[in-house]
């Protein structure tokens, strides 16, 4: 009962990993789980799976919207009060190389995975500075280290949200408050079904996660020193091999998507 009388939010627990998050916070312990994103039904659906001794409150919420995640930061403050662990886990991808892709879109992925993030910290962290306690944590990608052709806006916003906590992490020291990046390869979720992904799928990346696993990194972060949790572990040889041979490790990268290159 790792999580007794924690209070967890959850951004983007309709689908994928923040869902079997949520069913597994709430089967660890938690008093409370916020489920945030913008699909309501969905939304009841997840509370359905998780353990009933739990008490689950939902929010709809569009986190690239300021002014959305605002007023809903608000109103779970006025409902349920503080929380203890937020995990910053909503996101998308959009394919694309950077010539074709329009500006709307690399907002709108920008936007969702980095300024989502930012807003829900920015309501949260003060309130967790005071109690002296609480714990962010920011899923990310393994695509926060590696460029990936096509995956421009999206490596760009995962970039931005390891390179934010990693800042803060120093800012938060003596303050009781932790964050840490979760990154993970390939899983097996809802997230490549966007139309944009159809014929370039990626063909290099065999080894795909199960959000299971993926929910049990989180968990672990959520009271973890670490900056960030590379996932499975053995894969941050890559990022470390990256930055010490990057000419081996390029060429792979490069020809990671189907039609990635200008040719
Ligand atoms: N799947 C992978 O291969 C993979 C690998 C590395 C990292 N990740 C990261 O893992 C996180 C979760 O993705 P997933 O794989 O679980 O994908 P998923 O099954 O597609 O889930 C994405 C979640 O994000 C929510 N969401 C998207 N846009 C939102 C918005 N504007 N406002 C609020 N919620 C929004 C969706 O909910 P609604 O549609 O209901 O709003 C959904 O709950 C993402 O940050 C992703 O970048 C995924």
């Amino acid at each position: 009962m790792k999580f007794k009388d924690q209070i967890v939010a959850i951004t983007g627990a309709s689908s994928g990993i923040g869902r079997q998050a949520a069913v597994d916070f709430s089967y660890n312990g938690a008093k409370t789980i916020i489920l945030i994103s913008r699909n309501i039904m969905k939304l009841n659906q997840v509370k359905k799976t998780i353990n009933p001794d739990c008490n689950v409150e939902i929010y709809s919420c569009d986190i690239s919207d300021k002014k959305m995640v605002y007023d809903v930061g608000q109103n779970i403050m006025n409902d349920i009060g503080t929380i203890d662990i937020l995990v910053n886990n909503a996101g998308i991808g959009i394919y694309g190389k950077v010539i074709d892709q329009t500006i709307e879109d690399i907002e709108k992925v920008t936007s969702t995975n980095y300024l989502g993030m930012v807003y829900f910290t920015k309501m949260f962290l003060p309130s967790m500075i005071k109690n002296k306690r609480g714990h962010i944590v920011n899923v990310a990608s393994l695509a926060a280290s590696f460029g990936i052709p096509g995956m421009a806006a999206y490596c760009g916003s995962k970039f931005a949200v390891l390179g934010f906590s990693e800042s803060l992490s120093y800012e938060l020291k003596n303050t009781n408050v932790g964050i840490t990046v979760v990154s993970p390869i390939a899983v097996k979720t809802n997230f490549f079904d966007n139309e944009s992904f159809k014929g370039k799928m990626p063909h290099k990346l065999g080894y795909v996660l199960n959000p299971k696993t993926v929910s049990r990194a989180i968990l672990k972060a959520s009271y973890s020193k670490r900056t960030e949790i590379v996932v499975p572990f053995f894969v941050r040889s890559a990022v470390w091999l990256k930055h010490t041979v990057p000419y081996l490790i390029n060429p792979i990268i490069s020809s990671s998507f189907k039609d990635g290159n200008h040719n």
